[in-house]
């Protein structure tokens, strides 16, 4: 496929369109040995080589960063009242026109995927998806142990919301709690991603959440390394696993 140069390399991180623009005319680069200055230059990155300076540049045109999100901060690329997620991204990355899979609320945290990866986005995020996501989650109250197996009995079969959706088949158990609001802590995991979904599953349990983390989606982990805010590239075999997740 034929894209304008200035537009690859500011997607391989080398700047702004202005920057490339600027780069173009101060530094020699060449396509398939021949110099070009023209940032509108058309090149196939799958056919042409590039290179700066003499050296070949290795160009790559999809990238998947995974961000741990903070409280406070929404999941969208632009907001006219918040701080979104994309604001946290160090360069090159903040340069490029990535966007979110999928969303978590305001008040969520945790692992949110960031990528420029269109397909990817739309298999896993696709009503057919069968990307099984998973919450930690604390409550307002505690669930006795009769309550917790009628719980999970219900959301196995599907949970009937308090609007008469009914919900995918998910799987809620306990789990060690971090003490981050209550002590009362379960990992809730589901397979679609309806707005407030797991707030709406445990207010139809008697329940409130009162803290809701994403830990893992597509069998992908959150990085127990990674500070609140932080972000870094998924590894190959994490994006290989996420291929292999999305879409049924
Ligand atoms: N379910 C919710 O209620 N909120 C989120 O942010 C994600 C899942």
């Amino acid at each position: 496929m034929l894209s304008r140069i200035d537009k690859i390399l500011a997607g391989n991180g080398l700047g702004s369109r202005n920057d490339i623009k600027r780069l173009l005319r101060t530094e020699n680069f060449s396509v398939n040995g021949k110099r070009i200055t023209d940032p509108g230059t058309l090149i196939d990155i799958e056919k042409d080589s590039i290179a700066r300076n003499g050296e070949p540049v290795t160009l790559r045109t999809r990238y998947y960063l995974m961000l741990n999100k903070p409280a406070g901060v929404v999941t969208s690329t632009d907001d006219p009242l918040h701080d979104t997620v994309m604001q946290l991204l160090p360069p090159p990355f903040s340069a490029m026109k990535l966007f979110p899979i999928g969303r978590l609320d305001i008040d969520t945290e945790g692992l949110l995927i960031i990528t420029n990866d269109g397909t990817l986005t739309h298999r896993i995020t696709s009503p057919k998806s069968a990307c099984v996501k998973s919450y930690y989650l604390e409550t307002a109250e505690p669930f006795n142990t009769e309550a917790l197996i009628q719980a999970q009995s219900l959301c196995a079969k599907g949970l009937e919301l308090k609007h008469g959706f009914v919900c995918l088949p998910a799987q809620f158990e306990r789990t060690e709690p971090q003490h981050i609001k209550t002590e009362w802590a379960f990992l809730m995991h589901i397979c679609e991603g309806k707005y407030h979904q797991v707030k709406k599953m445990l207010h139809a349990l008697g329940n409130e959440v009162v803290y809701l983390k994403r830990v893992a989606m597509g069998g992908v982990s959150l990085d127990p390394e990674l500070g609140s805010g932080d972000c870094r590239e998924l590894t190959g075999a994490e994006v290989a696993q996420l291929q292999r997740t999305g879409g049924i």
